[in-house]
């Protein structure tokens, strides 16, 4: 399956800076055969990127709009779960369609500690993002105290089935797998279990989704250029969710390159 780099920027860049390190990718990425496809569209990879939201009319007008079509697309950090209405603060997916979205994370473990998220909430997040045409990204993992006490598959596996949609297919809804441990401390869990947890999730997956294969899984936490080859070639992982190296040009190519 072809791969998705995925860049979560989260809460950092202004302006300037944003639009210098997506026009470097797109740069980058113009004059490579990163995100080339060949006769079967297996080769190369596809690469989403998700700044804040400030950034998305910024980098969909100047960079997006301006050559980089077909070379990166962009992604949401966060959408409300409804489509509009008094709610301060937040954003529709509606309105990230509108600002230039193909994608938008949700369920970040960060969201779901700091904003107290649920499965349910999670879940009707993705079933918005459908609603706007929207690929959801639904992000899951284990704290911890899970993986040490034994219980990663079943804690990875209640939000699976808490947080899917029903309306979820492979063609508008992404699985990403990053252990909270494994976020921004450079710690990965080992091939093994990674590919166990993948594995166990494409089994959920049956039954619930026509074509589970096909559904895309990415892997997040701690993925950098010197990793990304091992873990971008476990089975079932078609893709990395990137935090903190995806703020580097160089260092999102060269995990998107490790990728192919
Ligand atoms: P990290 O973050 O790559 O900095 O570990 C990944 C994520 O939170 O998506």
């Amino acid at each position: 399956m072809r791969k998705l780099i995925a860049g979560n920027w989260k809460m950092n860049c202004l302006k300037a800076e944003g639009l210098a390190l997506a026009q470097g990718i797109v740069d980058a990425v113009g004059a490579s055969p990163i995100v080339s496809a060949d006769v079967s569209g297996a080769m190369g990879c596809d690469l989403l990127l998700c700044p804040p939201a400030t950034l998305l009319h910024p980098i969909a007008d100047n960079i997006v709009r301006k050559g980089g079509q077909g070379l990166i697309s962009l992604g949401g950090q966060d959408c409300h779960p409804l489509d509009r209405g008094a709610h301060t603060g937040d954003l529709s997916a509606q309105m990230l369609a509108d600002a230039g979205c193909t994608h938008v994370i949700v369920g970040h473990s960060e969201r779901r500690q700091n904003h107290r998220e649920t499965d349910a909430l999670v879940r009707a997040k993705a079933l918005a993002a459908h609603r706007a045409g929207l690929i959801a990204i639904i992000c899951v993992g284990e704290v911890l105290e899970d993986r040490r006490a034994g219980r990663t598959l079943d804690v990875v596996r209640a939000h699976v089935d808490g947080s899917l949609p029903p309306d979820a297919t492979a063609a508008n809804t992404i699985i990403a797998y990053e252990p909270l441990w494994a976020i921004g401390t450079g710690l990965t869990p080992s091939v093994e279990d990674i590919a166990e947890v993948h594995a166990m999730i494409v089994g959920e997956l049956r039954g619930r989704v026509a074509a589970p294969e096909a559904v895309r899984l990415l892997y997040g936490g701690s993925v950098r250029p010197d990793n990304a080859h091992i873990l971008m070639h476990i089975p079932h992982v078609h893709g990395a969710l990137v935090g903190g190296a995806s703020l580097k040009a160089a260092d999102f190519l060269a995990i998107a390159r490790a990728a192919l």
